[in-house]
Parts: structure tokens; C-alpha cells; sequence
């Protein structure tokens, strides 16, 4: 496994990767390596990709400097398992090479519009801007690619097929799928802050969201019952809402949607989602 720390070299690597005739895999995230991103690199693998991962906490998608302090940054951690997992490159870059401007505002920023402006969007001011420029400038840089992101973050994956459709980038888009802990939980990097009163109560997200995957259901039954679990787990619900599952918007029109869950345990904002059926007859009610 080869660790690259500025952007020109990783330029090159990709490039020889493509000019050996192998297709290149890229992985983008911030670090804290699990299992989540495993099931990624993985599946860049299985597709017959270079797998390449990028590792940088990128403070402009963060409006909390609170959060990107305590956002963890276990390097030596995340290259071991990197090694382990099979990976042929790792770029690392410092904060500098990725945003020359730094702690300066940076005067360029990618923005999409629809998709962002609900949800994730609402709550975190700046955060979509701050994740499309990171992931435009790894695209740049990147060069023609397939890239893997995880459904966890689904709106993210829908901003970033928005994206990628709007500026005409050579990378196919590919969305994983969202990787439990034994319980259901949701693998995250944030997990590692909660206690084990905390992780307790954030099971009330995915077992509420099994019961509204595990049939039809009505929009309003889906809505009520999830907020009212995370409710009686004493989550602070963010949102919960039953969205088309490539607008985003409610005008669901085939009967397939996706629920989208936001709840904060122990200051942790928790994220979490599920396709659902939706059955607009209400006279056969559970
Ligand atoms: O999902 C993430 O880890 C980040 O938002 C991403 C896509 C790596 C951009 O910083």
C-alpha cells in the first residue's frame, strides 16, 4: 500500500493506475475507519477496482468547532486496517495541501441546490457546501473513477449523484449499503461517543425503522410511529421524514420511498434511513 500526501502525486498514482489499464476505486472519507467503510473498500474490490481510499477531516463541512474537534483521528489506525483490508493507495493530505487558503475562508465553493436544503441541510448550515467542494476537488484531482459512498448518509449520496450529473464528472456513482452493529445500530464514527446508556437508546432508531421497512405502510403511520419511538427512548428527534428516495421530496409517486431519521443522543447527532412501501389505502390500517 502506497500513502500520498499531495494532491499532484495522487494525480499521478490514479493516472498510472488507469494507464496499466485498471480502473480505479475511490473511497472517500474522513477517517475512523469501520466496518461501514470496509463494506466500501470491499466492494471496490469485488468490482475489480484499485481500491483508493482518501482520509481527510475536512473542517468546511463542519459548523460546529466543537464537532470537528472531537471528530476522531486515529491515523496510524485507520492506515493499518487500510493495509489489512487490501488497499493500494491512501491519500492523506494536511488540511494546507487541500485548502491553501486555510484557516482563511476559501473563496471557491461548490453548491447544490434541491436535494440539500431539507434535512442535513437545515441543521448544519454550510455542511452540504462544505462536502461538495471536498468532493469535487477529490473528483478533480481523482480523475475518471468509480466512487463508492455509503447509503447511511443518504442525502450526502443523493448530493453527490446530483452533482456529479450537473458538472459532467467521468465517475460512476456507486451507493452501499448501511452496515449494523449486532443490535442494529448504525455504524458511524461518532458511536465511539456514546455511552452504553446512550448506545442502548439509540437502538429505538433502527428498530423503528425495521418495523416501518417490514411492510406497506402509510406515510402518517410511518411518521407517528418512529417519532413516537424515538420520543419514549428520550432521543431529541432531528426529523423524520418518509421522502422520494432521488428527489428527496414527498411527491412519492410509485410506492417506494425512503425514511430518513435524524435523533441526537448524548449530543451525538445520529443518522439513520430505510427503503419503505408506501400503501396509500388507509381502510386495511395494522
Ligand atoms: O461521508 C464522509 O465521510 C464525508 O462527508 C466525505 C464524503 C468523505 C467528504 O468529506
Amino acid at each position: 500500500m502506497r500513502q500520498i500526501s499531495t494532491l499532484s502525486e495522487w494525480r499521478a498514482a490514479t493516472e498510472d493506475i488507469r494507464q496499466s489499464g485498471q480502473r480505479v476505486g475511490v473511497i472517500p472519507t474522513m477517517g475512523a475507519l469501520h466496518e461501514g467503510h470496509r463494506s466500501l473498500i470491499q466492494r471496490a474490490i469485488d468490482d475489480g477496482t484499485t481500491p483508493c481510499v482518501t482520509i481527510f477531516v475536512n473542517p468546511r463541512q463542519f459548523n460546529d468547532e466543537v464537532d470537528l474537534h472531537a471528530y476522531p483521528q486515529p491515523l496510524d489506525d485507520d492506515l493499518a486496517r487500510c493495509r489489512e483490508w487490501g488497499v493500494a493507495y491512501v491519500l492523506t493530505p494536511t488540511i494546507q495541501e487541500m485548502w491553501p487558503s486555510y484557516p482563511q475562508a476559501t473563496a471557491t465553493t461548490v453548491q447544490v441546490a434541491g436535494v440539500t436544503e431539507e434535512f442535513e441541510g437545515a441543521g448544519r448550515p454550510g455542511h452540504f457546501d462544505g462536502v461538495a467542494s471536498v468532493v469535487t476537488k477529490l473528483f478533480v484531482v481523482t480523475g475518471p473513477s468509480t466512487a463508492y459512498f455509503g447509503e447511511k448518509d443518504f442525502q450526502q449520496l443523493a448530493m453527490v449523484r446530483r452533482l456529479v450529473l450537473d458538472m459532467g464528472f467521468d465517475i460512476d456513482i456507486v451507493g452501499c449499503p448501511i452496515v449494523r452493529d449486532d443490535k442494529g445500530l448504525a455504524l458511524s464514527s461518532r458511536n465511539a461517543r456514546l455511552s452504553p446508556t446512550g448506545r442502548t437508546a439509540a437502538l429505538a432508531i433502527s428498530r423503528a425503522l425495521k418495523w416501518a421497512a417490514d411492510r406497506p405502510r402509510t406515510v402518517d403511520e410511518i411518521d407517528h410511529h418512529v417519532r413516537a419511538a424515538l420520543i419514549q427512548a428520550g432521543i431529541d428527534v432531528a426529523y423524520v421524514a418518509v421522502v422520494n428516495q432521488e428527489t428527496l421530496q414527498t411527491d412519492i409517486v410509485d410506492g417506494s420511498a425512503r425514511v430518513l431519521v435524524a435523533g441526537i443522543v448524548e449530543g451525538v447527532r445520529l443518522l439513520d434511513n430505510a427503503p419503505v412501501v408506501i400503501r396509500k389505502d388507509d381502510t386495511t390500517c395494522c
